[in-house]
């Protein structure tokens, strides 16, 4: 995409009321091309990632008998996204403060049938050699007040580029399918403005009552899938 035109996006879809002065602008223009490679890099251990969750797939597919990963969603922060980050944390406009700063711009979404393989995963990731855990929240164990449940992971894994060795740091996020299709109706209410104040409160009341019944279901065909799983071990014993 063109500077102008990602100025031009900025101006639109930015708050209004940031300034973009002329120095911002020409920080922009220095900042264009090193953002450019920076995001690649981003891609990159997007790819490096998310090939160690289709491995791990894989395996258990071979071993188990069963696959743990429904589907796996990635993103790359989008420039607005990033621009909106600097200011509501209030940090530099500089590439090294970017990296710094902002863990999520590599984004991993897994999304499981239970509970229980989450953790597996997060185990099996976790205990590869070149992967260092950088902070672990871990909303299944303790749900934010909207009813909110996933398990974060912001890890660092290394890049191989022609010369270098290059750690990134990239989010993941595990949760159920349920909890999945819980968050993206969540978020939807979250982003309508439109809706009056009494009624989105409302809506929202309901909402967290329903990531309760939620995490119960998960958790019941979580059981009744062991159950299911015992005796096929039993017949073929
Ligand atoms: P951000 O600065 O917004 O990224 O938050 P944070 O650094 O405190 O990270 P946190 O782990 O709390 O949340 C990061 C991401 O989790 C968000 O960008 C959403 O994708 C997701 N998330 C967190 N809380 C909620 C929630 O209440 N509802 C929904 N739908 N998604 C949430
Ligand atoms: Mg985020």
């Amino acid at each position: 995409m063109k500077i102008e035109r990602l100025i031009e996006q900025a101006r639109e879809e930015l708050i209004t009321d940031i300034v973009l002065s002329d120095e911002f602008m020409n920080r922009m223009q220095e900042n264009f091309l090193p953002i450019e490679r920076l995001m690649s890099y981003y891609r990159c251990a997007i790819m490096e990632v998310e090939t160690k969750f289709r491995v791990l797939n894989e395996q258990f597919s071979l071993q188990y008998d069963r696959n743990p990963i429904e589907t796996i969603k990635t993103r790359v922060k989008s420039f607005d996204g990033i621009l909106k980050k600097v200011k509501r944390k209030q940090i530099p406009f500089s590439l090294e403060s970017i990296e710094e700063n902002i863990n999520d711009i590599a984004g991993v979404r897994v999304v499981c049938s239970f509970p229980e393989d989450i953790y597996l995963l997060a185990e099996c990731l976790l205990q590869q050699d070149d992967i260092r855990l950088i902070e672990k929240k871990d909303y299944i164990k303790n749900p934010k007040p909207s009813g909110y449940r996933s398990l974060h992971l912001i890890v660092e894994v290394p890049i191989f580029l022609e010369n270098e060795k290059r750690p990134m740091k990239v989010e993941v996020q595990l949760r159920t399918i349920a909890m999945d299709f819980w968050a993206s109706l969540e978020h939807k209410l979250r982003y309508k403005k439109e809706i009056p104040e009494a009624e989105a409160v409302q809506m929202a009341e309901e909402l967290t009552e329903c990531a309760n019944v939620i995490a119960d279901w998960d958790k019941k065909m979580g059981e009744i899938r062991n159950r299911i799983e015992r005796y096929s071990e039993e017949k073929d014993e």
